[in-house]
């Protein structure tokens, strides 16, 4: 049998370039078997029904419209697929607590509050300190054997391969361990201040704004003051998003604003055909939800399998 290369996306706001490039591009060249929106990851920030709804729909729309074969991937809602909560409830009893103590966003979320002198649990749901368990269960419900992630979720994967190993230490060989990939050229896309990509610091270019406000993000990246002819810094976000956009140099001994417009120019080429289908499923979004809801009865002939090993294992019937 071919091997399973599964990915999820958390869906906590609009799809954004470095989305694009470090999950979603990757995935797709990749030829992934499984791809799902993890809606219910997206809880433990996300409180607003109307915005969470939105998101899906956005993220739903995106992957289709970046490429994604519903015909050679799986592509479902997580929340459509109840038995991955199952598989997370009988994970947490062979998941040790100090695993979960030493998740990265666990610790950070509780080491910020220490340093704002509140308590250590202040704002702390048990969404997100259980969140390695339930991405644990997407990955291992579907004998995964790669996972293509940004180096962010390089220890969920650990993790997960932990569960993993635990459980079939206790009830026998009964889950897939499965093994990481992580695109080192794509590993952290930097956002417009130079920092990591990412809606929460508010330095995001979102995939599928129009070309108008596309130009108006480009240059809003920030430069140095150097001269036109001067040579600039190649990692500078500039030059990285040309050569991931284009595949291709572009002369670091140009000026910031002809840099920025034909910057702009790279990427609008790509994006704009994207952009157009992504437009197109927004407004006929039952064209997607059917998709979805073929890819959750797809996914769920597989995950009951496991599920139904999983039980036999623990002896449950
Ligand atoms: N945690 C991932 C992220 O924040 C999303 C995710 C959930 C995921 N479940 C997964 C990724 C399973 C890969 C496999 O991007």
């Amino acid at each position: 049998m071919g091997k399973i290369v599964l990915t999820g996306i958390k869906c906590t706001g609009t799809p954004h370039v470095g989305n694009y490039l470090g999950a979603i591009r990757p995935m797709i060249d990749m030829g992934g078997t499984h791809c799902f929106i993890a809606d219910y990851h997206a809880l433990n920030q996300v409180h607003e029904p109307k915005a969470h709804a939105e998101s899906v729909k956005q993220v739903a729309c995106t992957w289709l419209a970046c490429g994604l074969d519903p015909k050679k991937t799986v592509f479902y809602r997580q929340s459509d697929v109840p038995e991955v909560f199952e598989l997370a409830t009988i994970l947490t009893n062979v998941t040790p607590k100090g695993l979960m103590n030493r998740a990265h966003s666990y610790k950070a979320a509780i080491a910020s509050n220490i340093e704002q002198k509140r308590d250590a649990d202040f704002d702390v749901n048990m969404g997100l300190y259980n969140y390695p368990i339930l991405m644990a269960a997407d990955i291992l419900l579907f004998n995964t054997n790669l996972v293509p992630v940004g180096s962010d979720q390089k220890q969920h994967i650990e993790i997960a391969c932990d569960i993993a190993k635990s459980f079939n230490a206790v009830y026998g060989d009964t889950l897939v361990v499965p093994k990481e990939t992580i695109r080192e050229d794509v590993a952290t896309i930097q956002g417009l201040d130079g920092r990591k990509m990412s809606k929460s610091y508010g330095n995001i270019i979102p995939l599928f704004c129009d070309s108008a406000e596309l130009l108006k993000c480009v240059k809003r990246i920030a430069t140095d003051s150097s001269a036109p002819n001067e040579a600039k810094p190649k990692e500078h976000l500039i030059f990285q998003l040309y050569k991931h956009f284009t595949g291709k140099e572009l002369d670091n001994k140009i000026g910031w604003g002809d840099a920025k417009q034909k910057l702009f120019e790279a990427m609008d080429k790509v994006i704009a055909p994207m952009r157009e289908k992504y437009n197109h499923l927004m407004s006929h979004y039952a064209e997607v939800e059917k998709i979805l809801e073929k890819g959750s009865v797809e996914a769920r002939g597989v995950a009951r399998e496991t599920l139904d090993r999983v039980r036999k294992a623990i002896g449950v019937k």
